[in-house]
């Protein structure tokens, strides 16, 4: 039997979304056209953006959604606001860096959030500011960020608003309804529960219309994408036709689940059982509750020096789980995920494994 991920993707996902790739797809045929369509709708279904916003997908890691966003939706003179708490954060800083997008950073440290006063004196102090760039959950903590409170302040002072919804896409809320954003980049294989290989982003029509020649890069240029798929409906290169397969029943599966609440509900049950049950072995958690966001969750390291993170891991692995490094700059921590296709007596299985591991190698926690 497969290992259980306890990470934040590639993840566990169901038999069905798994079995959804045993076959072929042409390209150009027109059940797989039909199947490519029908994501793209979806996935504007789910944020409330009929009528509004276009789905671009695009191949390869989530990392790619988010540069094509940057790359293809900002240009040369843009002027951009980063709000970093976390890796993700640094990497949109350095895709900006990389795209010679002029920007300027609000950067607080990974256990906190931004304070919005200063944000609204930072905006008040750069008029040249055209767009705020925010992640909703930051994964390299699991911290929820105040994502409508940001949009809500960006939105008030007229720029353009940019989220970074990888982990958090279908399973927190994230809807045009009462949340104002321009653009917004997540992929298959994270709350979607899909496979890795695929991101989208979803991007207001009136935006991408107007960003012909903003990319420097042919591969990752969202608007000639749309525009090859507006066209045909076909992808310009090689689409990931297997995955695209699993990425639709994964949908399907969502849609069954009760959409983004059914999902958050479930993951919420597993972030509750998990820190409930870490908290009684010993454990203390990063994060307090309110800025819990229920996709992963960080834990300290024990201080006995008995408690060695490989030994912990490979003993979790070999009980059939697979948890995450810590990824913090300031402590020494770990990451345990409670998002993919696992359900609350998986996180208690996971529990039992991490209270026997304790035991073998005699690990004090207090
Ligand atoms: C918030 C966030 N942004 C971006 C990424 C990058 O995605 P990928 O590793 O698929 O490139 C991740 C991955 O975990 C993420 O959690």
């Amino acid at each position: 039997m497969d290992k259980k991920l306890l990470t934040p993707g590639p993840l566990t996902t169901s038999k069905t979304t798994k079995e959804a790739m045993l076959h072929d797809w042409g390209s150009r045929d027109k059940n797989f056209i039909e199947l490519n369509k029908s994501i793209r709708k979806s996935l504007i279904k789910l944020i409330d953006g009929e009528d509004l916003f276009e789905c671009v997908p695009m191949q390869g890691s989530g990392t790619f959604a988010v540069e094509a966003m940057i790359g293809s939706l900002t240009k040369t003179n843009s002027k951009i606001l980063i709000l970093i708490n976390g890796a993700y954060g640094q990497r949109m800083k350095k895709i900006c860096e990389y795209h010679k997008r002029p920007y300027i950073v609000y950067e607080v440290v990974e256990h906190e959030v931004h304070d919005l006063l200063e944000i609204e004196n930072i905006i008040n102090n750069n008029k040249d500011l055209t767009h705020v760039f925010g992640v909703y959950c930051e994964t390299t903590s699991g911290i929820l960020n105040p994502i409508k409170s940001i949009a809500d302040l960006v939105n008030k002072k007229n720029l353009s608003f940019f989220i970074d919804a990888m982990s958090a896409f279908g399973a927190l809320p994230l809807s045009t309804k009462n949340l104002s954003f321009d653009a917004v980049a997540a992929s298959s294989n994270k709350c979607l529960e899909g496979v890795p290989g695929v991101g989208f982003v979803l991007v207001k029509k009136a935006i991408i219309e107007n960003t012909k020649g903003n990319c420097h890069s042919l591969s990752l240029d969202l608007f000639d994408q749309w525009q090859s798929m507006e066209k045909n409906a076909q992808w310009r290169f090689t689409p990931p036709t297997h995955v695209l397969a699993a990425f639709y029943q994964a949908l399907k599966e969502h849609h069954t689940e009760g959409g983004v609440q059914g999902r958050y509900d479930r993951y919420m049950q597993n972030c509750k059982i998990l820190c409930k049950g870490m908290e009684e072995i010993g454990f203390k958690q990063l994060l307090p509750e309110h800025l819990q966001a229920p996709i992963i969750i960080t834990f300290m390291q024990p201080s006995d020096p008995s408690f060695k993170f490989e030994q912990f891991y490979d003993s979790l692995s070999k009980k059939g789980f697979l948890i995450y490094p810590g990824k913090l700059t300031i402590a020494n921590t770990f990451r345990i995920g409670c998002i993919g296709y696992l359900n609350s007596n998986d996180m208690l299985e996971a529990l039992k494994a991490i209270k026997k591991t304790i035991q073998e190698f005699n690990i004090q926690l207090n």
